[in-house]
């Protein structure tokens, strides 16, 4: 059969996969709930709080917190971590800008190094050697629900006396021996924007398990309030960045039935990484053997051109999609990044232009991996597993046809 790209009918159509987001009845009812309890304020109701309680509860963490967006988390953590002007805080490469982005909210310096190639998460060897006395905490981000090594780096930050924060964006229902992601670092910071795993459109949700570290993030979430304090009691700066009642109330209707939705993306995401691992030059996303579920932000997978006539990434990602096959597409590595590569930080960094030079930083790791990546969208995952099998059959027909198709097509 020839692929769609040369004109072979395609394997199948975007009505085949799921649509993203998914709601019912459930979001339907909490909503109404929120909207006849009057209480439409965060707190004045109760569904932020007892969303953000359930939600740390899954994840096996002690407090949760509600917040706008998983930006703000992390701006909420490095808070109460006390990150602030000219501290450095490591970040891996290969990320949203969000995570470098709350770095700079704080006034602090990302220190960006390098991923693993295979997981894609934070290096540990880069991680040790960029600690300097300037260093307060290390963020690893757990690239499409791989989670980057916990237990190693909790003890590396213990050593050094570096806070350590999960971002938890693409990692909703990560397991790594019975703990949940968000539960290993000082803080765990989840994002619930419209492409992630739980969705209220936008929200965020900030994991952790020390009573005081908690208080803090919650009174700089809270415009600096003190819980059982005078109304206009400010004993510190704080924003607001809390969350809707209205959120609050999808999210838990989200919560309600993410415990099937991840059993069937893991299920249906091992069974498509060996189909894939019989196409020469194919290779699922590398895990550790200690994680036990992964929430697949993506379904990520490494592409060898070699393999395939040299067909470069984006033409494979063209002959994909014209299968019917929904792609997303890998960040680029931060150093890449036009703000980045000038310092464009407005006016955050003033101080420390010096340090804050990343022109000539080259993260091999990282470019590599934003250039040889596949990104597949997380709604193929809830369908039947022969359709799913079938992105598997799409690469393979391509394979096939590499050279007819490089012969073909402009590049
Ligand atoms: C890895 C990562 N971190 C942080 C964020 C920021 O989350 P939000 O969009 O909710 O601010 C995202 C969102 O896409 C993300 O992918």
């Amino acid at each position: 059969m020839l692929p769609a790209i040369l004109g072979g009918p395609p394997l199948c159509d975007d009505q085949r996969w799921p649509k993203w987001p998914q709601w019912d009845d459930t979001e339907r009812s909490l909503l109404s709930e929120a909207l006849e309890h009057g209480g439409w304020w965060t707190g004045d109701g109760d569904a932020c709080e007892r969303f953000a309680n359930e939600f740390a509860q899954f994840h096996t963490a002690r407090f949760g917190a509600a917040v706008t967006n998983g930006t703000h988390t992390m701006e909420a953590a490095l808070f109460a971590c006390g990150v602030g002007e000219g501290d450095e805080v490591i970040i891996p490469g290969l990320t949203f800008v969000a995570t470098a982005g709350a770095v700079l909210a704080a006034n602090a310096i990302p220190v960006i190094v390098d991923v693993d190639p295979a997981s894609l998460c934070i290096d540990l060897v880069a991680v040790e050697a960029a600690i300097t006395p300037r260093t307060r905490a290390v963020i690893a981000v757990h690239v499409a629900g791989a989670m980057a090594d916990v237990e190693a780096l909790g003890a590396l930050c213990a050593r050094h006396n570096l806070m350590f924060i999960e971002d938890c964006a693409h990692a909703h229902g990560s397991f790594w021996a019975g703990r949940g992601a968000g539960s290993f670092g000082h803080f765990g910071s989840f994002s619930f924007q419209r492409s992630k795993l739980m969705t209220a459109g936008e929200g965020g949700a900030l994991l952790c398990n020390d009573v005081e570290l908690h208080a803090k993030a919650q009174s700089y979430i809270n415009c600096g309030r003190v819980a059982g304090e005078h109304w206009y009691h400010h004993p510190n700066y704080g924003t607001n960045l809390r969350m809707t009642e209205w959120q609050g109330a999808i999210l838990r209707a989200q919560l309600s039935r993410f415990d099937a939705q991840n059993r069937q993306r893991n299920g249906n995401a091992a069974a498509l990484s060996d189909a894939l691992a019989a196409t020469s030059g194919l290779r699922g996303q590398a895990r550790d053997l200690r994680q036990e579920s992964q929430g697949h932000y993506c379904y990520v997978f490494h592409y060898d051109s070699d393999a395939f006539a040299g067909m470069p990434l984006a033409t494979f990602e063209k002959c994909l999609q014209s299968e019917g096959i929904p792609l997303g597409v890998s960040y680029p590595s931060l150093n890449t990044l036009e703000m980045f590569r000038t310092s464009n930080f407005g006016p955050r960094l003033r101080s420390f232009s010096a340090s804050a030079d990343y022109s000539k930083l080259s993260l091999p790791a990282s470019e590599f991996a934003a250039k040889s990546t596949v990104w597949v969208e997380h709604r193929v995952l809830l369908s039947a597993r022969r359709d799913v099998l079938d992105i598997a059959e799409a690469a393979q027909r391509i394979q096939r046809h590499a050279g007819e198709i490089m012969r073909t097509l402009p590049l």
